[in-house]
């Protein structure tokens, strides 16, 4: 969850890394730190802060040199401090490194190399692999030696990359992402393709255990057993490059108001790819789905939605609890694994626990060179483009676009996806000109210290997401409930200060719903309700357009996720950096 970057060639280095982390912050934005090599010596500048600021400050992109690396962390080990930034070096400036995972065995290493008289100045598991390559370097300054010994003694995930005073540049990967740029006059090493798509979209994905070591013009590519391996380099759609702000004030807003164009152009999809996806689906004897955070709610409502138009039975795990529930799973098992990232270390160990035990494995992914599409058996891209903001919004109404697309493939019922898409185009646009009205009522309840979200059937998952975006936008507590249990004890919690937000759209659920909220007014609860059909229960309603029931998450999910942008504007949060968090959750 850090991102990790690396540049050697002809141009200066030092302006290309920082660009390439602030094109990858979303990975991490603790602090920011950058290394490159001049006349043969190592020059290391970090900082905590975002990568403008940081970078602002130190005047990163005036460092000098043709070869460097740079890293943006989200902290893992140790506290947002200048010494735990990285990149790390050993007890001299010889060799530097930025790391991205975790080193499980740091404290046995530490131990070990404190013995020998090393001496660390952070608090970080990474240092370690700093004072390993720096022991082996001094062995025999020989860096492919250097690398196979360090990675050979390191247990964890891990990818990084490291610079050598003699100008060699490596990076290793294992259970981490590391991606190799290739340009007309140098290298990129980097944790996403993003680190380097505007310069070049000639890349190489390394797989686990690989090395790539540059020097002047040449590349080696090797294992952790110094075997030569070769990968083929691909080209990588330019269009994944694309992520700038436009005219927004924040990605997070820019991203909510794409779906009116996203949600549309994710059931774009190749048939045979989805045939076979379907065909697999079907010959499945049990079948699980699963994903973290919003993706996991993404795979609550699959399993209403692929139980009621499919008539498959589906059960959603979520990717952390997934290894502790599978004792089911066989070789007649289907997993569909769902992430946006495709990097998430939950949703990839969930997905290894099931090729364990021989299951397909079936993914849904927005970043279709991840590591989950490339372990799938078969894998649809849900094609929102890069999302940005470290809340997920487009991607989320883009998976259920494509699960809502595969029900339909498989079933006899239709959910409509593809039937109603001019209508449910229009629904969506109509939904995001309730910004104003909305802004309104996030300003009535901008105090709230709880916020309970309400509904029913395929409503609940939305609420539980709706729930997810206060929570990381806004840091307010938030919970998301089905209507009918509020009575079986959280309505303990309900007072004259408690918020209700009631997802109440005029369908076969209304009823209940109405009935469940006016036992919360009654009890003093203020009740917001998003509803086609406003009741005189309702504080305050926000009018969403009427359409096909199965239809309704895709223009409930849209309110939620502006009431939580804008209860974060109205604390003064910036929603696209929200704190503690980072978009792509690398480790377990
Ligand atoms: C969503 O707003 C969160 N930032 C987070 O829950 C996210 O959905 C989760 O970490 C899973 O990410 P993925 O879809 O990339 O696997």
């Amino acid at each position: 969850m850090c991102s990790i970057i690396g540049y050697l060639g002809n141009s200066s280095a030092a302006p290309l890394l920082v660009d390439g982390l602030g094109r990858m912050e979303y990975r991490g934005y603790d602090s920011v730190g950058i290394a490159t090599l001049n006349d043969g010596k190592l020059l290391i500048k970090k900082g905590v802060g975002k990568v403008a600021q940081v970078s602002a400050t130190l005047n990163l992109k005036e460092m000098i040199g043709e070869v460097g690396i740079g890293h943006t962390r989200w902290a893992t080990h140790g506290a947002v401090t200048v010494t735990n930034a990285h990149p790390h070096f050993g007890c001299k400036v010889g060799v530097v490194v930025v790391h991205n995972g975790i080193i499980e065995n740091y404290h046995v290493l530490k131990e070990e190399l404190v013995k020998q008289g090393h001496v660390f100045k952070s608090e970080t598991d990474s240092e370690v692999i700093a004072h390993l390559l720096e022991h082996y370097w001094s062995l025999k300054n020989d860096a492919k030696e250097a690398m196979i010994n360090t990675c050979n003694r390191l247990i964890g995930s891990f990818a990084f990359v490291a610079v050598f005073d003699d100008s060699t540049l490596c990076g290793a990967r294992y259970d981490e992402p590391l991606i190799v740029g290739i340009t007309n006059d140098g290298y990129f090493v980097s944790s996403d393709v993003l680190g380097f798509l505007k310069y070049t979209d000639n890349a190489i994905f390394l797989d686990n255990r690989d090395i790539v070591m540059l020097k002047g013009n040449t590349l080696s590519l090797f294992d952790f057993d110094g075997r030569d391996v070769v990968r083929i380099p691909t080209k990588v759609a330019k269009e994944l490059g694309d992520t700038d702000k436009g005219l927004y004030a924040h990605y997070t807003l820019k991203e909510i108001h794409e779906q009116k164009n996203t949600i549309n152009k994710s059931i774009q999809q190749n048939k045979e790819s989805v045939e076979k996806f379907c065909n697999l689906l079907k010959g499945g004897k049990d079948v699980f789905i699963t994903g973290s955070g919003t993706s996991y709610h993404s795979a609550l409502l699959a399993k209403y939605i692929l139980s009621r138009y499919s008539k498959l039975r589906v059960e959603a795990i979520m990717s952390s609890e997934f290894q502790y529930s599978s004792e089911l799973l066989d070789k007649n098992s289907v997993l569909i694994a769902i992430s946006q990232s495709g990097e998430t270390a939950d949703v990839l160990q969930s997905v290894k626990k099931a090729k364990e035990k021989g299951a397909t494995v079936l993914s849904i992914v927005n970043v279709s060179t991840s590591s989950l599409a490339r372990l799938s058996d078969c894998s649809l891209e849900v094609k929102c483009g890069p999302e940005v903001g470290v809340a997920a919004t487009k991607s989320f109404t883009s998976q259920i676009a494509v699960l809502y697309y595969v029900a339909d493939t498989i079933g006899s019922n239709f959910t409509g996806i593809t039937t109603d898409m001019a209508e449910l185009s229009t629904a969506v646009e109509e939904t995001l000109r309730l910004e104003t009205r909305i802004a309104e009522v996030a300003k009535e309840v901008k105090n709230a210290k709880d916020i309970y979200i309400l509904g029913r059937s395929i409503h609940l998952p939305i609420c539980l997401e709706g729930a997810l975006k206060i929570k990381e936008l806004a840091y307010i507590h938030a919970e998301g409930m089905a209507a009918g249990e509020m009575k079986h004890g959280p309505l303990a919690l309900i007072d004259k200060n408690s918020v209700v937000v009631v997802l109440n759209p005029n369908d076969s659920t209304y009823t209940d719903t109405v009935s469940n909220a006016s036992v919360l007014k009654s009890r003093g609860a203020k009740v917001i309700s998003i509803t086609s059909k406003c009741d005189p229960t309702y504080d305050y309603c926000i009018a969403i357009p009427s359409i096909r029931e199965s239809l309704l998450p895709f223009v409930e999910i849209i309110p939620l996720q502006l009431l939580a942008y804008f209860l974060a504007l109205y604390n003064n949060i910036d929603p696209d950096y929200p704190r503690n968090l980072a978009k792509s959750v690398t480790v377990k």
